[in-house]
């Protein structure tokens, strides 16, 4: 099968680097030619990747198109094209939705994912709305396939995956913290991601009790995990968080 990308940036080499790691069979990957240093950089390192002179080639050549463009781009671009009915069209793009998609492709065929970056590493949640098998067969070789029913719960988990900055932000915090108290940079930055990366596969090996009691287990009362806990709670930094949710919901 030829596969296609409109938007060769971030996310479009992340899913490609992924696909090569895999056992996927792909005949051809036909690629926008903007990012044009991106996009050269990727036909360069995968032989089977091609660019294409634009982007409609890349549509004509392609069965399956991912959309991954910004919602702007795809707002202006996707009406141009012409996608034909026998194409399945993947929109990767944040803040459009299936009606509207179907609407300015003119193509029924359509489906949203959410991969994020470390689809690279054939690693992390894809989520797929609505529940297609195709695509389902496709993405489990490149991490854990969720998928849904609702669109609108989709929002939701669009809404989570927008923690990534933050996320590392409590890394770089923790170890400029570890810093201050004289520790080396490079000491601190290593035991940081080593205790977040244990604390993040212990989560997943424990997934047969809830979170909340991971919670509970992890703390001895009185001790000093439940007093960290304790203290952010009373200074309501998870109620912060519960409320930049709400408000980043809002945008999808
Ligand atoms: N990054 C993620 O983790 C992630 C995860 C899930 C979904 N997404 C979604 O995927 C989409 C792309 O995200 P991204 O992070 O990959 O963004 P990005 O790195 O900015 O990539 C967007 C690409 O679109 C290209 N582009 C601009 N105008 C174009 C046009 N007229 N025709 C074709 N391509 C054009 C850009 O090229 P130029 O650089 O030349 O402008 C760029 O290579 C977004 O809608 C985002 O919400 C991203």
């Amino acid at each position: 099968m030829n596969i296609g990308f409109l938007g060769s940036g971030h996310i479009t080499s992340s899913i490609i680097e992924g696909i090569f790691k895999s056992k996927l069979k792909i005949k051809k990957i036909f690629i926008s030619p903007r990012n044009k240093s991106i996009s050269k950089k990727l036909s360069k390192r995968f032989k089977k990747v091609i660019v294409s002179n634009n982007n409609q080639q890349v549509i004509d050549r392609s069965s399956w198109v991912f959309l991954a463009v910004t919602p702007n781009v795809g707002n202006k671009i996707l009406k141009r094209l012409s996608f034909n009915k026998s194409k399945k069209v993947i929109s990767l793009i944040s803040t459009i939705n299936i009606n509207r998609l179907k609407k300015i492709t003119k193509n029924r065929n359509v489906s949203r994912v959410i991969p994020l970056p470390f689809i690279g590493m054939r690693k992390g949640p894809i989520i797929i709305c609505p529940k297609d098998n195709k695509l389902k067969n496709f993405f489990k070789h490149l991490g854990k396939v969720i998928e849904l029913t609702s669109e609108n719960k989709s929002k939701s988990f669009w809404a989570t995956s927008s923690f990534m900055a933050s996320f590392y932000n409590l890394l770089n915090e923790t170890s400029s913290w570890l810093v201050s108290k004289g520790i080396k940079r490079n000491e601190a930055e290593n035991y940081t991601r080593e205790l977040f990366l244990a604390l993040s596969e212990d989560a997943v090996n424990k997934n047969k009790i809830s979170l909340k009691q991971l919670v509970v287990e992890s703390q001895t009362p009185g001790g000093t995990n439940a007093f960290v806990l304790k203290e952010l709670k009373k200074k309501k930094f998870y109620k912060v968080q519960q409320k930049v949710l709400n408000s980043i919901f809002k945008k999808f």
